[in-house]
């Protein structure tokens, strides 16, 4: 790892079961989103035709395109998430929404009893307001799109790593950016501070927040749904591997929790990180408080990951419960950006981190005594994977073609392992 290369760390802690705290979460969870469906369905035509569902397709791999590996390579199509264009939609949205509704019933604007759809024309309400945030990009872009939505005034604290043209797009809502010269933890801190002596702020806490982390879990309940529909049971003999990029982990580890609640002992979930923004890695098999503290750089073309920490939270929530953390480099992200607009599929290098994974799971010798340990009778081509692509819809032309000749450049060769090596 400290040399730069990609890795697979199967955690020692890991205990596959079922997991009746997790699934009481995702049941409140998904009771949650049902309750705002209606008022998502009236601030976004997008969401209309879903009846006020944010959700995302699944799609069979094409073909040897994102590595061959045994078993069946699904894609999880968040890079296409409506209304904010990555999987973190799934946390900004809801966290902004059940805020609107608490804010909304404390004072009495909206009783019990009345439709949520009624914050929809309660702009003068939200509008003295404030919902800041820290951000690498996509939360800022979720939590600004659904707090202008409503009518917030909207500060998005964003670090280096943020691409132009997502902060433009939060300019053109309306919401106020401020640009941090520093990492991504920096940003947070500076949002956190700025908002800690106004009661009128309201700060969603990436680093810690419950309702970002139960507004993700909700997604796996989506993905039963659309395995089912493929004829796809999972079970001990049909195990379902998930592949989830991860920067500060709230995402693949709220969508990890909802997976073990759903599918128990058969649900095996591992992060995806870059090579250099290690920081699960890190923190959960070497106690590091930081990627610096093992010399990397927590540089990366893939701004949503560009993350040097994992969140406490998160890292508590899975230290029995996460399968493994592999790494991959920015050059292999590159090239799965390339490899899916051949295929009608528009990624940001983020999106793409989970292709890593089944090669690492299928190739390498730890992913052989991974799967010797927690699945020694399952015929690998019975293994269901399911990649989370995370991000890419709103990437502008312009910025989409800079991928696309950076990974033209690019010499063909994935820095993953092949084959199997014992
Ligand atoms: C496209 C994309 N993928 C993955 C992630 C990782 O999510 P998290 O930071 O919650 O781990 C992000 C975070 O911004 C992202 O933007």
């Amino acid at each position: 790892m400290c040399a730069g290369r990609s890795v697979l760390w199967t955690n020692p802690a890991y205990v596959p079961a079922t997991d009746a705290s997790a699934r009481a979460d995702l049941d409140h969870a998904c009771a949650d989103w049902d309750m705002l469906a209606p008022l998502l369905a009236r601030l976004f035509p997008d969401l209309q035709a879903t009846g006020g569902r944010v959700s995302s397709g699944l799609i069979p791999a094409p073909d040897g395109v994102f590595g061959t590996s045994a078993g069946t390579l699904l894609i999880k199509a968040d890079h296409a998430l409506p209304v904010a264009g990555s999987i973190k939609a799934r946390g900004g949205l809801f966290e902004v929404l059940m805020t609107a509704v608490r804010q909304a019933r404390a004072t009495g604007l909206l009783g019990r009893d009345d439709p949520v759809t009624d914050l929809a024309q309660a702009r003068a309400f939200f509008a003295s307001r404030t919902i800041a945030v820290g951000s690498t990009g996509n939360l800022g872009l979720s939590v600004g799109i659904a707090a202008r939505a409503l009518g917030y005034r909207c500060v998005v604290h964003m670090s280096k790593d943020a691409k132009p043209w997502k902060i433009e797009r939060l300019r053109k809502l309306g919401v106020e950016v401020v640009l941090h010269s520093a990492d991504y933890s920096t940003a947070v801190a500076a949002a956190r501070d700025a908002t800690a002596d106004d009661p009128d702020s309201y700060f969603v806490d990436d680093e810690s927040s419950e309702l970002l982390f139960r507004g993700y879990s909700a997604a796996a309940a989506e993905l039963a749904v659309q395995l089912d529909a493929l004829d796809i049971t999972i079970s001990a003999s049909r195990p379902l591997c998930l592949y989830l990029p991860c920067g500060i982990g709230g995402a693949p580890g709220g969508i990890a929790y909802g997976a073990r609640a759903m599918f128990g002992a058969h649900a095996h979930s591992f992060f995806v990180e870059p090579q250099q923004s290690a920081s699960a890695l890190c923190q959960m098999a070497f106690d590091a408080p930081s990627v610096h503290a093992l010399g990397l750089s927590n540089r990366t073309e893939a701004d949503g990951m560009a993350v040097a920490t994992l969140s406490p939270l998160v890292r508590d929530r899975m230290h029995d419960r996460l399968a493994g953390i592999c790494t991959v480099g920015d050059a292999d992200m590159l090239r799965w950006v390339a490899a899916g607009t051949g295929h009608k599929m528009q990624f940001e290098p983020s999106a793409t981190a989970g292709f890593a994974g089944p090669q690492h799971l299928m190739n390498s010798a730890a992913g052989a005594a991974f799967r010797a340990r927690h699945m020694p009778d399952v015929d690998p081509a019975d293994i269901i994977h399911v990649v989370w692509a995370t991000g890419g819809l709103f990437v502008p032309d312009a910025a989409h073609r800079v991928f696309l000749q950076a990974a033209v450049a690019l010499p063909p060769a994935y820095d993953l392992p092949q084959e199997l090596t014992r």
